[in-house]
Formats: structure tokens, C-alpha cells, sequence
């Protein structure tokens, strides 16, 4: 089968620049490689330290009690659907328009994901279909603020109180978003977050769950570890080596302190590296707004997105389709992505429960016109300029 990337762009374009500009470059400095090397040298690279400091200094940052290093979002999500107990026979709601490890976890801990349809303007969960879907067997809520956009927060923690359900968010892209001026940790519901190598704070691989609740947060930490009563930190300290005790059968999902050194001063940059994605962002808004057949995402009022990530949607009508566009992309050196693949165009899915695209209308348009540009705080003007060129030559070339 052909892969509709290797489909040609409609004409033969030259590259917009020699070099190839990555879809994304992590932002590191002195500041990361020196506390790598001071954390080898401290002789401590598992969870410790750095990794508690790290915790504090997040928990802090998004105003929440608890904050929880793990090695991923993922792990977050999966540990949250554990501590709330949510097994075999419960259901719950998420959006068909996130990375596939949003669902994947729901299906891994037994309960049935349920899909509910997003909202054109920012491609987020739409509150007034998922209340549709609630039923007696609905345990928690899933919303993904894409791209750091946050849902409807508002609506979402009326259905939480309505129907006594529980929200999880997905906040993966969401780390400086704000509703009304507050993180979406802040309301102190289950909060994870992603450090994976793109995101805007990068440990490479990492994340963090976040939550006002004593008792979940307790029962994360030990989930995280093995299930174990103490972590390594705590078991060999100087006063000597104490025991644990495993009281049910965890994971190993903790962050270790080479991750929470590159974290602890991703954090401190993170403001500026968000000013710049703010201007880089409306840069490219200014430069693309006058472009017939493309969309640009919308920002409601009254919220700050993190822009993770800049897309664009391309008109069904333009004279090119996304998959060719993205191929005539990388032909001018200029990478790009898709976010996302709606779960249920994915096989599994598919499969499994019988999806299909006309059970998620937004959803489905929106999987097959997205495309994602690079947007990252080392972009300088120049290749952001290589970026819109590209752009304007391959709509230039398909009419
Ligand atoms: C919306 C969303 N949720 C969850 C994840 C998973 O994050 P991680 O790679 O940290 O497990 C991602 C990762 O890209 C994501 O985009």
C-alpha cells in the first residue's frame, strides 16, 4: 500500500532554505548540562533530591498541594484512573482528538472509553455533548486541552459537581494555560502533565501528576514505585537501610533525578519560553490570516494557551490534500506534524468498538486538516519566514 505520504505535492518545489528545519528543537543551555553533570557527580541519579525539588518547585507553579514525578503523562493518567478505583464495568468520557496513550489507558485498567464529539473553534472536548453521554456507570471525565487551549473549565467542573463524576485532566499540552487566570491544576482535581522531548518543558522523556487530595496523591506515589512503602531516598538514608512493605502490586513509573535536573531549570525558563511562543504565535497568525482555504485556531476569551503547538487546517476545497500538503512541506525543508489521528481512525479502535468516522463529525473533519508548524522558543524570525513562504508557495502551486 502506498503511504498517502509518499503522494507527491501537485508541482516539483524547490527546498525554501538548505538547511532542514526541524518540526521541533528542545530549548537546553548551560544551565541543564551543568546540573546533569552535577547530578552525576552527586553519586544520585535515581528518584532524590532533584526529583523532590523539582516536585515543589511544580507544585508551586501551578498552585496545586501535591505534585507527583513520573516517567511520563501516560503513567499519570494511567495511575489517576487506578487511585480513583475506576476498573471493569465503569465508563469514561474522553475526546476522540489527543494522542493515542489518552485512551489507551482507559482500555488498560478495563473501563470502556466512551467518545464525545469537540468543539470547531479550538478542538476541545464539547461539554454539551459529553453531559449527553453521562450515565450511571460514568466515573471520570478525561478533557485534553489541546494544544494548550483549555476546555471549557467552567462547564467541565459543573458536570464534575452535577453528576459526582470525576475529572481527569489530560494537560499534557497544558502546562502555563490558564482559565480566568488560574492553572488548570489549580481547582485541585487529577492534573498530568507530559515532558516528553517536544513538550514545552522537556525532560526527554517524564511528567507530573498534580492534586489537592492527601489520599490520592499517597496512593500515586506508592502506584509509582512498585507499590512499595518507601522509595530508595528514604530506604537508605544515613540514620541506615530501613525495610518496605508492598501492599499491592505497583509500577515503575517514578521520574529520577537526571529528568528533574533537566526539569528544575526548564521550569525556571518556562515564562520567557512561553512569551516567545506567544509572539512567534502571532506572528504567524499575522502572516496567515489573509490566506484563502486555511483556518487558524480560535482563543476564547478570558483563557491563556500555552501554545504547544501552532496549527492550521486546510479547507477541504483548497486544491490539496493535508497529507500532500505536508509532503510538499518537507519537500521545501520544513517539517511538520499532525496532531492528531483521531483515536478512532486508529485499527485498534476501530476494531475493537466499531468507530466510525461519522460518529465524531469534528472530530473526523478536523483529523484529516490539521497540520501542525514548527513552533518551538529557539525559532527565529528567519525560519519562521521560511515557514509562511513554504506555506504560501504550496497553496500558490495546487491552485
Ligand atoms: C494529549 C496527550 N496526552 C498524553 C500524551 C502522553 O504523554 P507522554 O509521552 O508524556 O506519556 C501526549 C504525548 O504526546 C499527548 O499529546
Amino acid at each position: 500500500m502506498v503511504s498517502p505520504l509518499s503522494v507527491p505535492p501537485p508541482a516539483a518545489l524547490t527546498p525554501v532554505r538548505e538547511k532542514f528545519l526541524p518540526f521541533n528543537r528542545a530549548s537546553f543551555d548551560e544551565s541543564e548540562e551543568q546540573e546533569l553533570v552535577a547530578t552525576l557527580r552527586s553519586g544520585w541519579l535515581t528518584t532524590g533530591p532533584r526529583t523532590k525539588q523539582f516536585e515543589a518547585d511544580f507544585a508551586a507553579y501551578q498552585q496545586t498541594k501535591h505534585a507527583i514525578g513520573l516517567n511520563s503523562c501516560t503513567a499519570g493518567l494511567h495511575l489517576a484512573l487506578l487511585a480513583l478505583g475506576v476498573g471493569p464495568g465503569d465508563e469514561v468520557i474522553t475526546t476522540p482528538h489527543t494522542f493515542a496513550a489518552t485512551c489507551n489507558v482507559i482500555v488498560h485498567v478495563g473501563a470502556t472509553p466512551v467518545l464525545a464529539d469537540i468543539e470547531p473553534d479550538t478542538l476541545n472536548l464539547d461539554p454539551a455533548h459529553v453531559e449527553t453521554l453521562i450515565t450511571p456507570r460514568t466515573r471520570a471525565i478525561v478533557p485534553v486541552h489541546f494544544a494548550g487551549h483549555p476546555v471549557a473549565m467552567p462547564a467541565f467542573r459543573a458536570l464534575r459537581d452535577r453528576h459526582g463524576v470525576a475529572l481527569i485532566h489530560d494537560a499534557a499540552h497544558a502546562t502555563e494555560s490558564l482559565s480566568a487566570g488560574k492553572s488548570i491544576a489549580s481547582d485541585g482535581d487529577i492534573t498530568c502533565f507530559s515532558f516528553y522531548a517536544t513538550k514545552n518543558l522537556a525532560t526527554g522523556e517524564g511528567g507530573m501528576l498534580t492534586t489537592n487530595d492527601d489520599a490520592i496523591a499517597d496512593r500515586v506515589r506508592m502506584l509509582s514505585l512498585h507499590g512499595m512503602s518507601r522509595d530508595a531516598w528514604k530506604r537508605y538514608t544515613e540514620s541506615g537501610y530501613q525495610h518496605y512493605d508492598v501492599a499491592e502490586p505497583g509500577f515503575k513509573y517514578n521520574m529520577f533525578d537526571l529528568q528533574a535536573a533537566l526539569g528544575l531549570h526548564q521550569l525556571r525558563k518556562l515564562e520567557g519560553f512561553w512569551a516567545r511562543r506567544q509572539f512567534l504565535a502571532r506572528r504567524y497568525g499575522a502572516a496567515l490570516a489573509d490566506l484563502p482555504g486555511i483556518r487558524l485556531m480560535g482563543v476564547r476569551p478570558d483563557v491563556r494557551t500555552a501554545h504547544h503547538l501552532y496549527v492550521i487546517r486546510l479547507d477541504p476545497d483548497i486544491g490539496i490534500s493535508r497529507d500532500a500538503f505536508m509532503a510538499g512541506m518537507q519537500q521545501q525543508h520544513i517539517g511538520v506534524g499532525v496532531h492528531f489521528r483521531p483515536v478512532h481512525f486508529l485499527s485498534y479502535y476501530r476494531d475493537r468498538f466499531g468507530w466510525t468516522p461519522e460518529m465524531w463529525p469534528v472530530a473526523s473533519l478536523a483529523g484529516e486538516q490539521c497540520v501542525s508548524l514548527p513552533l518551538d522558543p529557539g525559532l527565529t524570525e528567519a525560519d519562521q519566514d521560511d515557514v509562511v513562504t513554504a506555506v504560501r508557495r504550496l497553496l500558490a502551486a495546487s491552485h
